[in-house]
C-alpha cells in the first residue's frame, strides 16, 4: 500500500515537475533540429519533420502547398513591457527549372486555425476575404520571394512586417548590413542556402535582421518600427510559429532551427555546426524525344564539320613542307604563319613587283622589322635539299654591299625567301624611269665600288665561291644610304635546280652573259663580264642591249669601243649627268668595262683586280680598242640545252618590277623595251 502511495506521490511530483518544466520553455527555448520538438509543435498542412536529422519542411515544391509549425503553448503579452527574442535559420531551395514562391513568415497569431487560409500570396495564412480585416489578429514578418501586384509587393526578394493583412506596413529587399564592411549588402533569399533571421520586439518596437549563415548578427535591422501589440491582439494571447505556402510557384521551404525567448538577453545561441543538412534536389533528367536527340546529334555533327574545316583551312592556309633534313637550318627557317601575319595575309598593297618567278611582298617582322620576302614558284624536288642549304649558306655570308637574306620557307609548290627590306628601291628605276630622280656621278660611281666590292667578297671572300650570275642594274639595290647592295645572288641558280632545266642551261640576261656562257657554263668569268656590261650600263645610262635604237649603237660595249676608238669617249656618257663627271673617273670606268667585256674569258680581270682598280689602288693595263677581244659583241648563241626557256620574244620579260628582287632569272634581252 505504502509503495503504492508513494508512487502515486511520485506520479503526481513529476507531472509537476514536467509542468513547471513546460512552463519555463515558454519563457525560452531552442531547437537546433526539431527531431525531439515534435510534442511541442503543433503542425498542419504540408508541413511535417524529416527524419534522420529534425529537418522541419514547410513545403516541398508541389503546387498549392502551405504548411503550419507552432509552438502549442500560448503566450500572456498582458504583462506590462512584453518582449521577446527570436533568432531563426531557414532555408528556401528552388526547384531546379521552376520559379521560387512563395516564402516563409514568421508569425504570432491569436489562433491556430488556418483552414480557411489559402496558399500562394495568402503564405497560409488569410484568404481573400479575411485579408486586412482586424478581426483576424496577425502579425507576421515575411520572407517573399514573389512579387504580389495584389499587396504592392517592392519585389521578388524581400522583408516584410504585415499586420492582419499581407500586405506589408514595412518591406525592404533582402539586405544586411555588414559589420565588418561597414555597408548593406544584398542578400539572395531564395538560394537555396540557409539565412538567418532574428526578429526582436522590445518597449514596442520591432526589429526584423536577417544574414546569410555564417554571419555575425548585424548591427543594424533591416526593418524597425515602432508596434503597439496591445492593438493588434486585444485577447492578449499569442501563438507563435511558422507559416509556408507554394502557389504556381513552387520551393522547398524549411526551417532549421530557432531559439526564442522571452528577453533579448536570455536568448541561447543556436548551434549551426548541429543544424540539419537541407536536400539539394537535383535537376531530373528530362524525357527526351527521339527526334531531338537525332537533331541535337546531327547539329553537333555539323558544328564539327564546320570547326574541322575551320581548322583544316587554317592549317591548309599556313602548310608547310618540313623535312627532316631541314632541321640543320631552324634559325634560318620561317614559319608560313610569320611570313602571312607580316605581309598581312600578302595583301596587294604591300606588294613590291613582280616577276616570271613570282612576286614580292613588303612585310614587317616583329624583332626584325621590314622585310621584303619573295614568293618564287617551284615545281622541282631534286636539288631543293642543295638550294635550300645554299639558301642557309648565302645566309651566312655578310658583306655590306649584300642584301641580308634573312631566311626562307617552304611549302607546296612555293619557296619564300626573306630578305631585309631596302628602302630605296633597286638601281634601274634611277637609270631608266623618270620617277625617281637621276643619281650624280659621285653617287654612280660609289655604286659602282660597292657591287665591285661585293662581288670581290662572293668570289674570294666567302668561304666557297659564290656565283652572282645575274649582275643588272635591276639586281643592285639602294639601302637609305644610297649605298649599293647586290642582292639577288644565287638566285639563278634557283632555276638550275627547276626540274625543267639542265644543271647546265644558260642562265642570265641578254647583254650581260658571256659568250661563252652557254658552252662552258658560268664561273667566276662570266660574272665578271655581267659586272662590265653593268659599269657601262650605269654610266652611259642604258641598256646594255637596246633594240629601239638605231643599229650602230644597239649594242653598247661595241658603240662605247667605237666612241673610244673615234677619239670621243665621252659622247657614250649619260646625257643626264650633264658635265659634272670626273672626266678621269668616266675613263677609267669605260675602260674597265670594256677590259672585263673582253670576249676571251682569260684576257678578263679577276673581280679582285677590278676592286684595285676602280679604287684607283692600280693603273689599267695599256689596251686600245683595237686590242684583241675588247669591243667585240657576239650575240650569245644559245644552245639546245636552253631552247626550253630561250622564247625570247619581249613579252616573256616581266613588266619591269620596283624592287630588283624579284626580276626573273629567265633569259631576256636586257629588259628591251
Ligand atoms: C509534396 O507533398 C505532398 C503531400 O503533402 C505530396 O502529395 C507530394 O507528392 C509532394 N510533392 C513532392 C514533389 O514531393
Ligand atoms: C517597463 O518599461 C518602463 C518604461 O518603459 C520601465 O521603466 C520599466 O522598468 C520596465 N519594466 C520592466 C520589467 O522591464
Ligand atoms: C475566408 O476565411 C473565413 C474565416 O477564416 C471564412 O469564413 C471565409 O469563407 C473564407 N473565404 C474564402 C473565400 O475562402
Ligand atoms: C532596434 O533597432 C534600433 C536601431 O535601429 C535599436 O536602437 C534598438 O535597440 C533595437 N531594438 C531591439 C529590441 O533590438
Ligand atoms: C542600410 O539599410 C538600412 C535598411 O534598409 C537603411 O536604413 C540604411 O540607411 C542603409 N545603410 C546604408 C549605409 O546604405
Ligand atoms: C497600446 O494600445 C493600447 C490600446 O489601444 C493602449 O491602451 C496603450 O496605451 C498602447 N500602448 C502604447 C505604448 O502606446
Ligand atoms: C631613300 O631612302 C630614304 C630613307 O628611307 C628616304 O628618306 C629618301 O626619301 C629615299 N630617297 C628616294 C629618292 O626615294
Amino acid at each position: 500500500m505504502a509503495i503504492q502511495r508513494l508512487h502515486l506521490i511520485l506520479v503526481i511530483f513529476f507531472n509537476h515537475l514536467i509542468f513547471l518544466s513546460s512552463q519555463q520553455e515558454a519563457a525560452g527555448f531552442i531547437y537546433n533540429g526539431f527531431l525531439k520538438a515534435q510534442p511541442d509543435l503543433h503542425l498542419d498542412g504540408s508541413a511535417k519533420i524529416l527524419s534522420p536529422d529534425g529537418l522541419l519542411q514547410l513545403t516541398n515544391a508541389s503546387t498549392q502547398q502551405m504548411g503550419h509549425a507552432f509552438i502549442k503553448q500560448p503566450f500572456d503579452s498582458s504583462e506590462k513591457n512584453f518582449s521577446f527574442s527570436t533568432h531563426f535559420v531557414c532555408a528556401l531551395v528552388p526547384k531546379p527549372g521552376a520559379e521560387g514562391g512563395h516564402g516563409i513568415a514568421f508569425v504570432l497569431s491569436s489562433s491556430l486555425d488556418f483552414t480557411n487560409a489559402d496558399p500562394t500570396q495568402y503564405l497560409g495564412l488569410s484568404n481573400i476575404s479575411t485579408n486586412g480585416s482586424p478581426s483576424y489578429q496577425l502579425l507576421a514578418v515575411e520572407l517573399d520571394t514573389a512579387k504580389s501586384a495584389e499587396f504592392d509587393d517592392i519585389d521578388k526578394n524581400h522583408v516584410g512586417i504585415d499586420i492582419n493583412s499581407l500586405r506589408s506596413i514595412e518591406s525592404a529587399s533582402a539586405s544586411y548590413y555588414s559589420n565588418t564592411k561597414g555597408k548593406n549588402q544584398s542578400m539572395k533569399l531564395l538560394s537555396g542556402e540557409p539565412l538567418q533571421v532574428w526578429v526582436d520586439y522590445e518597449r514596442t518596437l520591432l526589429n526584423v535582421t536577417v544574414a546569410p549563415l555564417r554571419i555575425q548578427k548585424p548591427d543594424h535591422p533591416l526593418l524597425s518600427r515602432s508596434i503597439n501589440l496591445t492593438q493588434i491582439f486585444p485577447d492578449q494571447k499569442l501563438f507563435f510559429g511558422f507559416s509556408a505556402a507554394t502557389g504556381s510557384l513552387v520551393s522547398y521551404q524549411y526551417i532549421l532551427g530557432w531559439s526564442f525567448s522571452r528577453s533579448k538577453e536570455l536568448l541561447q545561441r543556436l548551434n549551426l555546426s548541429k543544424l540539419p543538412q537541407i536536400p539539394h534536389p537535383r535537376a531530373k533528367q528530362k524525357q527526351t524525344s527521339p527526334l531531338l536527340v537525332v537533331l541535337s546529334v546531327l547539329l553537333s555533327l555539323i558544328v564539327l564539320a564546320i570547326l574541322g574545316g575551320v581548322h583544316l583551312h587554317r592549317r591548309k592556309k599556313y602548310a608547310e613542307v618540313r623535312e627532316a633534313w631541314e632541321k640543320d637550318y631552324g634559325p634560318h627557317r620561317f614559319s608560313y604563319k610569320s611570313l602571312y601575319k607580316a605581309t598581312r595575309g600578302f595583301d596587294q598593297d604591300g606588294r613590291l613587283g613582280k616577276g616570271g618567278f613570282g612576286e614580292v611582298y613588303r612585310g614587317n617582322l616583329p624583332h626584325i622589322g621590314d622585310i621584303a620576302v619573295k614568293r618564287v614558284c617551284h615545281n622541282g624536288k631534286q636539288g631543293m635539299k642543295q638550294f635550300v642549304a645554299e639558301v642557309v649558306t648565302m645566309g651566312s655570308l655578310k658583306h655590306r654591299n649584300l642584301v641580308p637574306l634573312l631566311g626562307y620557307c617552304r611549302r607546296k609548290g612555293e619557296l619564300l625567301l626573306v630578305s631585309e627590306y631596302m628602302s630605296n628601291g633597286s638601281l634601274d628605276r634611277y637609270l631608266f624611269h623618270r620617277d625617281k630622280p637621276s643619281l650624280s656621278w659621285p653617287q654612280r660611281f660609289v655604286i659602282l665600288k660597292d657591287i665591285a666590292s661585293a662581288l670581290s667578297y662572293l668570289h674570294t671572300g666567302a668561304n666557297q665561291v659564290v656565283l652572282h650570275r645575274d649582275i643588272k642594274a635591276s639586281n643592285v639595290m639602294l639601302d637609305s644610304d644610297f649605298n649599293g647592295r647586290l642582292g639577288d645572288f644565287g638566285m639563278a641558280r634557283f632555276e638550275d635546280y627547276g626540274d625543267s632545266l639542265p644543271a647546265t642551261a644558260a642562265i642570265g640576261t641578254m647583254g650581260y652573259m658571256a659568250p661563252e656562257l652557254t658552252l662552258m657554263g658560268t664561273s667566276t668569268r662570266t660574272d665578271v663580264y655581267a659586272f662590265g656590261a653593268f659599269m657601262l650600263e650605269v654610266t652611259c645610262g642604258r641598256r646594255p642591249l637596246d633594240n629601239k635604237i638605231p643599229a650602230e649603237k644597239r649594242h653598247l660595249i661595241k658603240w662605247v669601243c667605237d666612241c673610244w676608238r673615234s677619239g670621243s669617249l665621252l659622247d657614250a656618257v649619260d646625257i643626264r649627268l650633264g658635265h659634272e663627271y670626273s672626266e678621269e673617273e668616266i675613263y677609267m670606268v669605260l675602260k674597265l668595262g670594256l677590259l672585263c667585256t673582253n670576249v676571251a674569258a682569260e684576257s678578263r680581270p679577276t673581280m679582285e683586280q677590278v676592286v684595285q682598280y676602280i679604287n684607283k689602288n692600280l693603273p689599267l693595263p695599256n689596251f686600245s680598242p683595237d686590242s684583241p677581244g675588247i669591243g667585240v659583241y657576239i650575240p650569245v648563241l644559245l644552245g639546245a640545252a636552253s631552247t626550253s626557256r630561250s622564247s625570247l620574244e619581249p613579252s616573256a620579260s616581266p613588266p619591269s618590277p620596283h624592287n630588283s628582287m624579284f626580276v626573273t632569272h629567265t633569259i631576256t634581252y636586257g629588259d628591251g623595251r
